[in-house]
């Protein structure tokens, strides 16, 4: 048994959700291996509208076990909030027999989010969610950090002090107030709970993947990644396939193919080039018809067309081997669409309804086929509608499991 990875191909919000769900079902373990709480995930549940931000996307499943690898990072007061609205909207806990944190993961602290702010205000902001997320990747690989398993040791108070040390000078120099040691102190008492749901196991899926299945979730998007992504304007963590391995970690040889989402169109919150965006009627129409704007931030999306050049480069740096093509649907009406290929924009004839009947209709079915030829990877399956079950496989559903 091989097991698979989804990430998205664009830069997040493609529709990871709702594949994630449908093979999260199937899968024992769902394991999250980068990026924290930046991340915003849609579900419905009896008809209430629910958005998680760090908890993997087997949540729901009461058969599913959920891990936040070390490539992770965790806000403890975002996460509490989370784990609360999710087991009211079950109606049961959402334990530690259900959901762990590595002991490797690093916290969000206060400080962190001070940093974030305060950059922001600068002239290099780049537009992030404001969640602390760069800070804490910053001060992981500063060895400043404090991570999940620091929580309840005697020397939490020193590492803490040193964290707030460290960064003083920065919040000093733009005549910000220091975050105190006690001000992330208070917040580390208060996160103590967590070490209910820290494990520490040193390779917690070495055996687990001989015999049960999991599901690998990357977050954000493969052109955020802080290498090989736009940068400077990348999130802070490594969002391709490959992060997977240690993010985990999981072991090498037991990651099977990567699933790769990428919307029919792209969309971008932040700043940062978007070659095909459209700051017109169009671009409007499909923002509002496609509901883009941010889950964590409530930020209107831009907007643009599905640029094929990028989409190729993500497909072959992150080696994926099954793209679903989300939100179809939202271009249905357009009378044309275009893609951006080899630089140029590429004219096609719109189409009324993703499906007729059972089959694709004939125009869509045009789109698509170009896509696979510019970037070389077929499309399994295309996403119809907002509901869960609005996914159309192209052939039949692979199985993502086998070896
Ligand atoms: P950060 O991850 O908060 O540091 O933000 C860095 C960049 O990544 C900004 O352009 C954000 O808008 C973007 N970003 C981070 N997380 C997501 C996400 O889940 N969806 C879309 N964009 C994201």
């Amino acid at each position: 048994m091989r097991h698979p990875i989804i990430i998205g191909l664009q830069y997040g919000d493609e529709g990871k959700g709702k594949i994630t769900d449908i093979l999260a079902e199937h899968a024992k373990w769902v394991i999250r291996f980068n990026g924290g709480n930046n991340a915003g995930h849609t579900i419905w549940i009896g008809g209430k509208k629910l958005v998680t931000h760090s908890v993997p996307s087997g949540v729901m499943y009461p058969g599913a076990r959920n891990y936040i690898g070390p490539g992770c990072v965790v806000d403890p007061q975002s996460l509490r909030k989370e784990i609360e609205e999710i087991s009211q909207a079950k109606g049961s806990p959402l334990g530690p027999e259900h959901l762990s944190v590595d002991y490797r993961a690093h916290l969000t602290l206060p400080v962190h989010i001070a940093l974030d702010a305060m950059r922001e205000k600068t002239a290099n902001s780049i537009g992030t969610t404001k969640r602390g997320i760069g800070p804490t990747y910053v001060a992981k690989m500063d060895r400043y950090g404090v991570r999940a398993g620091d929580l309840g040791s005697s020397g939490i108070e020193d590492k803490v002090k040193a964290l707030c040390d460290a960064y003083a000078p920065l919040l000093a120099a733009h005549k910000l107030p220091a975050s105190t040691h006690e001000d992330n102190m208070a917040a580390v008492r208060e996160a103590e709970w967590l070490q209910a749901y820290v494990t520490r196991e040193e390779a917690p899926f070495y055996d687990v993947a001989r015999n049960e299945r999991c599901l690998l979730e990357g977050a954000q998007g493969a052109l955020l990644d802080v290498d090989h992504g736009s940068y400077p304007f990348v999130t802070s963590s490594n969002t391709m396939s490959g992060s997977a391995a240690s993010g985990a970690p999981f072991p090498l040889s037991r990651l099977g193919g990567v699933i790769g989402i990428a919307k029919a169109y792209v969309t971008r919150v932040g700043q940062g080039e978007l070659a095909t965006e459209l700051n017109d009627a169009t671009g409007e129409r499909i923002r509002k018809n496609g509901g883009e704007f941010g889950a964590t931030t409530g930020r209107p999306r831009r907007v643009g067309w599905l640029d094929l050049d990028e989409l190729r480069t993500a497909v072959r740096l992150s080696d994926t081997r099954w793209i679903v093509l989300s939100k179809a649907d939202v271009l249905s009406g357009e009378k044309e669409v275009f893609c951006r290929y080899q630089g140029k924009l590429v004219r096609f004839e719109g189409w009324a309804n993703v499906v007729n009947g059972t089959s694709l209709d004939k125009n869509f079915e045009k789109y698509v086929e170009f896509i696979e030829r510019a970037v070389g990877v077929a499309v399994t399956a295309v996403g119809t509608g907002a509901d869960r079950s609005h996914l159309f496989w192209r052939k039949s559903q692979p199985d993502f499991w086998a070896d």
